[in-house]
């Protein structure tokens, strides 16, 4: 006999994109839905009534009426190597690199250390309900093992590449064009496919490569087109302005990518603050999608996404808390985030609306909403049960909520690791 679990309580379902028609169309919750997962899969979604019928044999667990039953978070686009630097005061974005990020990056070439990281970066992220994120790791080959090995041994969904720079970064903390080809390839073979990993092939951003570096790491990614590719791009106007100083012939930001073969469907683009009309044009001509990291956009200084104007061009946007620019491992601290951007720009997103793009569009821009990021028939069993009630400040707003939604957004605005009841990750629930 196989071993079927039955989670019971309110469901968050997916019909949808909230973010192109109204957002009661695809997102909606069932107060009183179930969840049926066997090996690590979901076999079957819909009434909890009905499924413990149907199944009677299944280990049951219940989550009352106060939680909700949502897909694990997926968060875009971070770098598991600035963990311990997390919240480092006071720099903009070349100075903070440089003061806080490139010495800790350092201190990886150590695999015991790049080791110990990995896995406390992954524990403190599922303890703020993330199941899957994609990652930079340090030039160091050493660093993505260490979080595709971590990952592994808990059973969880990994995107990660080695970060490859071969200029403006400090001696130990540089590769070249042919061992970031060469390394990068290796990890590929070793890694990309391989149960639940997947391989992003990741120049750090056109500053810190030299374009025989992009040119090598394009022909890579022709090479191996199924793997994804993760970058910055438009983050703070300084940068921008130092990226037109070292590439005179480019149009712009993004022409440093393409005219290297580093503009692609499954590029991920991260920040994308300030875009030129014409970089818009080719991101959506190319489906290529944009990953948002609100917190760090405010904690760097960056400035404001334009999420709706964005959106409303088609173009696929994750959500990321960009640790340890961003300054919180939470996806909920980061949809809260989102939120408040969206307030400034005139443009606030619904509950509804945050929590997809933190799970299924997310995941979408990973190219993986085939497989996880929404809570449906053979999909991977990654779920997050978020508690709405987790502190006082929180329950009193949620006694008073008219609906699911208002209790919802109490706690995204307001919740943290206290507000996830449980993780469940490839369907056994973390202790
Ligand atoms: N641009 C290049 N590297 C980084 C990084 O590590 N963090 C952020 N936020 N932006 C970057
Ligand atoms: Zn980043």
């Amino acid at each position: 006999m196989t071993n079927q679990t039955l989670i019971l309580g309110p469901v968050l379902r997916y019909a949808g994109d909230p973010l192109r028609g109204p957002w009661q169309d695809a997102v909606r919750v069932d107060s009183a839905g179930g969840v049926l997962i066997e090996d690590g899969q979901i076999i079957e979604v819909g009434s909890g009534a009905d499924l413990q019928k149907a199944h009677p044999q299944a280990d049951l667990h219940r989550y009352g009426a106060g939680h909700l039953i949502a897909p694990g978070f997926v968060d875009a686009h971070v770098h598991y190597p600035q963990t311990a630097i997390i919240a480092s005061w006071g720099k903009r974005l070349i100075d903070w690199l440089n003061s806080y990020t490139f010495p800790e990056e350092m201190r990886l070439s150590d695999p015991e250390y790049a080791d110990q990281i990995a896995g406390r970066y992954l524990d403190l992220t599922l303890a703020h309900g993330t199941t899957t994120a994609a990652s930079y790791c340090t030039i160091h080959p050493h660093s993505a093992d260490a979080l595709f090995e971590a990952a592994a041994a808990r059973g969880q969904r990994i995107v990660a590449g080695k970060t490859c720079m071969d200029r403006n970064a400090p001696e130990g903390l540089r590769d070249t064009a042919q061992s970031a080809y060469d390394d990068s390839k290796a990890l590929i073979g070793k890694w990309h496919g391989q149960g639940r990993a997947s391989y992003a092939i990741t120049p750090r951003f056109s500053p810190t490569s030299t374009p025989d570096q992009l040119a090598a790491l394009g022909a890579l990614w022709a090479e191996h087109p199924d793997c994804l590719m993760q970058t910055h791009l438009s983050e703070q106007t300084d940068e921008i302005a130092w990226v037109k100083e070292l590439f005179p012939q480019a149009r712009d930001y993004l022409d440093t990518y393409e005219a290297h073969g580093l503009l692609g469907e499954r590029g991920l683009y991260g920040h994308a603050i300030h875009l030129e009309p014409r970089e818009i044009d080719r991101l959506k001509d190319c489906g290529a999608a944009l990953v948002h990291c609100p917190t760090s956009n405010t904690f760097i200084g960056s400035g404001l996404f334009d999420m709706a104007g964005l959106t409303a061009r088609g173009i696929p946007v994750g959500l990321a808390t960009d640790t340890g620019g961003g300054s919180s491992f939470s996806m909920l601290r980061t949809m809260a985030a989102a939120y408040e951007v969206g307030q400034l720009r005139g443009t606030p997103l619904h509950a509804a609306q945050l929590i997809w793009l933190a799970t299924a569009g997310s995941a979408r821009s990973l190219h993986l909403g085939d497989k996880i990021g929404s809570l449906s028939t053979g999909m991977e069993a990654d779920l997050t049960i978020l508690n709405l009630s987790s502190t006082a400040a929180i329950a009193q707003r949620a006694d008073q909520a008219s609906d699911i939604w208002e209790s919802l957004f109490a706690t995204i605005m307001m919740g943290d690791d206290r507000a996830i009841a449980d993780v469940w990750v490839n369907g056994q629930k973390r202790p």
